[in-house]
C-alpha cells in the first residue's frame, strides 16, 4: 500500500478540487425542480468512476433518480467488496442561516476542524464520504495495488427513502453479488477517537391530519363550542409520551431488544461529555427517557418526534380563526427487533383511538426502514479495525448510531450480505442542517484508511 499512500499524498489538492466540483451540483432528491441536477450529478459520479479506472460504468434508470453502477473485477477467486453510497443531498433550506451558499463550497477553519472544513450541502452526507471511495479506488488502481474485486452502487434517492433502490437490488442480485458491503455514510466519535458504526436505527414516518369543523370558523362565534383541531392535535401529541418520556402507544416496546448490563457497560466506555454536548447545542440540560444515558437514548432506544406541525393562521398579525384542519409529521426511530410496518399500524390504531368526539383523524404512512446491527466478531469488522489502527494509530470503538440507512437491512435480506459502516463524519458536522461541513482531515483520513480495509479484508478472507 506504500505506492497507494504516496499517490494519495501527491494528489491531495486535486482530490479536494474534484470534490468541490461535485458539491456544486445541487442534487436535491426531494424536490422535483432539481431533477436535472440530480441526473447531472449521477453523470458526474459515473465519469469520475470511469476516469478512476472502473469498468462497466452504467447509469441505471429506475422509476426515480438513477443508480450509478461500476466495477473492477480483477480475479474471480478474490473477494469482492460492494461499495454503497449516495450522491443525492437534503434540501438546503433554511437558506438564510447558511454563512456561505450551500452549493458554492468553500474551505473554512473551525474550532473542531483547525485544518479546515468544506462547507456545502452534501459535503459530509454523503458526497464527500462517497467520493473518498472513488479516490481511494483510483489510488489503488493507478498504482496497481488493488488487492480484490470492487463494485460500486451509488444511489440518488437515499434522502427520500431508497424505495427504487430496493427494487434495483432485487432485480440485480447477480450483478451485485459480493462478499461484503462497505459504506461511508455515518460518523465517528471524534477525530482522535475513531469508531466503527455497528448499528443503525430503523424508521417509521407518518403524517397525521386532524379535522374538526368543515370550514375555518370565527374564533369568537364558535370558540369554546367545537373541538379545535390544533388544540386537539397538540393534546394528542403530548399524550404520546408519559412523564418518564416513554412512548405510550400500546405494544410499541414489545419487540425492543433490551441490552444486557454487560453490553451497556461496554457502551458506557465510549467517551461522552454532557457539558460539551450541551454547550455545543446551547441547551441547559439533556432530556429523554428515564433510566438511560444520552448515548443510549440516541442509539439503542426507540423514539417518537414531531418533525413538523402546522395549521391555522401563521401570517402577519392576528387573525381570529379556528382552523378546520391541523397537521403534523412524526418520525419514530426504531431499534431491533421493531418492525416499521407493525409500528406504523400500532401508531395508526392508537392515534385514531385517542381522537376525541367531534374530530376525525387521518394517518398517512411515509417511507420507513428496518433497524440494522452489524456484527463485531466478523472478518469485515476485523478488517475495518486493522485499517483504522494503521491510520489513526489506535483501534476504533464500536458504536451504535441513531441515524437510519434503510438499505442496510435490505442488503442482508436480499443479498445475504453484511455491511461494514466506516464513517468519517462528526455529529457536529451539521448534516441535514444549515452550514453542513466535512473536515479536510476527515476527508483525507478516509481516503487513506479505505485501501487498508481492502488489503486487510482480502488477507483475512484467505485464512
Ligand atoms: N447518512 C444518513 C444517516 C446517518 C447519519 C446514519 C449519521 C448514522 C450517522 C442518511 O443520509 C440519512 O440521513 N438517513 C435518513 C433516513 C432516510 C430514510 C431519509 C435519516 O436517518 O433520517
Ligand atoms: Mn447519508
Ligand atoms: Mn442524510
Amino acid at each position: 500500500m506504500e505506492k497507494t499512500q504516496n499517490y494519495i499524498q501527491e494528489n491531495k489538492e486535486r482530490f479536494l478540487n474534484e470534490l468541490l466540483e461535485l458539491l456544486k451540483i445541487p442534487s436535491v432528491s426531494a424536490d422535483a425542480s432539481y431533477t436535472g441536477d440530480v441526473r447531472r450529478t449521477a453523470e458526474h459520479v459515473a465519469s469520475s468512476l470511469m476516469t478512476a479506472g472502473a469498468d462497466n460504468v452504467e447509469i441505471c434508470e429506475t422509476a426515480g433518480h438513477p443508480v450509478v453502477y461500476a466495477d473492477k473485477m480483477i480475479d474471480a477467486s478474490l473477494p469482492t467488496v460492494l461499495v454503497y453510497g449516495h450522491y443525492d443531498v437534503q434540501p438546503a433550506d433554511p437558506i438564510d442561516l447558511w454563512t456561505s451558499p450551500p452549493f458554492e463550497p468553500v474551505v473554512k477553519k473551525t474550532e473542531i476542524h483547525p485544518d479546515g472544513a468544506i462547507f456545502a450541502r452534501g459535503a459530509c452526507d454523503d458526497k464527500g464520504q462517497m467520493f473518498m471511495h472513488v479516490k481511494a479506488f483510483e489510488a489503488m488502481i493507478k498504482t496497481g495495488e488493488l488487492p480484490c474485486n470492487v463494485k460500486f452502487m451509488i444511489e440518488g434517492e437515499e434522502e427520500v427513502g431508497s424505495a427504487n433502490l430496493g427494487i434495483f437490488v432485487k432485480e440485480n442480485k447477480a450483478r451485485l453479488s459480493a462478499d461484503i458491503i462497505l459504506v461511508s455514510d455515518t460518523g465517528m466519535l471524534a477525530n482522535d477517537v475513531p469508531s466503527v458504526t455497528t448499528g443503525l436505527r430503523g424508521l417509521s414516518y407518518v403524517e397525521v391530519e386532524v379535522t374538526g369543523p368543515n370550514r375555518d370558523l370565527h374564533s369568537g362565534l364558535y370558540g369554546g363550542c367545537v373541538a379545535n383541531p390544533i388544540n386537539i392535535l397538540a393534546e394528542m401529541i403530548a399524550s404520546l409520551h408519559d412523564e418518564n418520556q416513554r412512548i405510550t402507544i400500546p405494544g410499541f416496546y414489545d419487540r425492543v431488544v433490551e441490552l444486557t448490563d454487560e453490553e451497556r457497560s461496554e457502551m458506557a466506555k465510549a467517551p461522552f461529555s454532557k457539558e460539551a454536548y450541551c454547550k455545543a447545542l446551547d441547551i441547559e440540560n439533556v432530556f429523554g427517557e428515564a433510566g438511560y444515558s444520552t448515548m443510549e437514548r440516541g442509539s439503542i432506544r426507540p423514539t417518537l418526534d414531531v418533525n413538523g406541525i402546522w395549521g391555522g393562521y401563521i401570517g402577519q398579525g392576528a387573525k381570529t380563526v379556528i382552523a378546520s384542519k391541523a397537521y403534523a409529521k412524526i418520525s419514530m426511530r426504531l431499534v431491533p427487533d421493531q418492525d416499521p410496518t407493525e409500528i406504523t399500524n400500532l401508531f395508526l390504531h392508537h392515534f385514531e383511538s385517542i381522537a376525541p368526539k367531534g374530530t376525525r383523524v387521518k394517518v398517512t404512512p411515509h417511507h420507513g426502514g428496518e433497524p440494522a446491527v452489524t456484527p463485531i466478531d466478523s472478518i469485515g469488522y476485523a478488517a475495518a479495525s486493522i485499517a483504522y489502527e494503521k491510520t489513526f494509530g489506535k483501534k476504533p470503538i464500536p458504536v451504535r448510531s441513531g441515524g437510519s440507512i434503510p438499505i442496510v437491512a435490505m442488503f442482508e435480506k436480499e443479498l445475504g450480505l453484511k455491511t461494514v459502516l466506516m464513517g468519517f463524519g462528526l455529529d457536529s458536522d451539521a448534516i441535514h442542517s444549515p452550514n453542513e461541513h466535512f473536515g479536510l482531515f476527515n476527508y483525507y483520513r478516509g481516503i487513506e484508511t479505505i485501501p487498508h480495509f481492502y488489503v486487510a479484508y482480502t488477507e483475512l478472507q484467505k485464512n
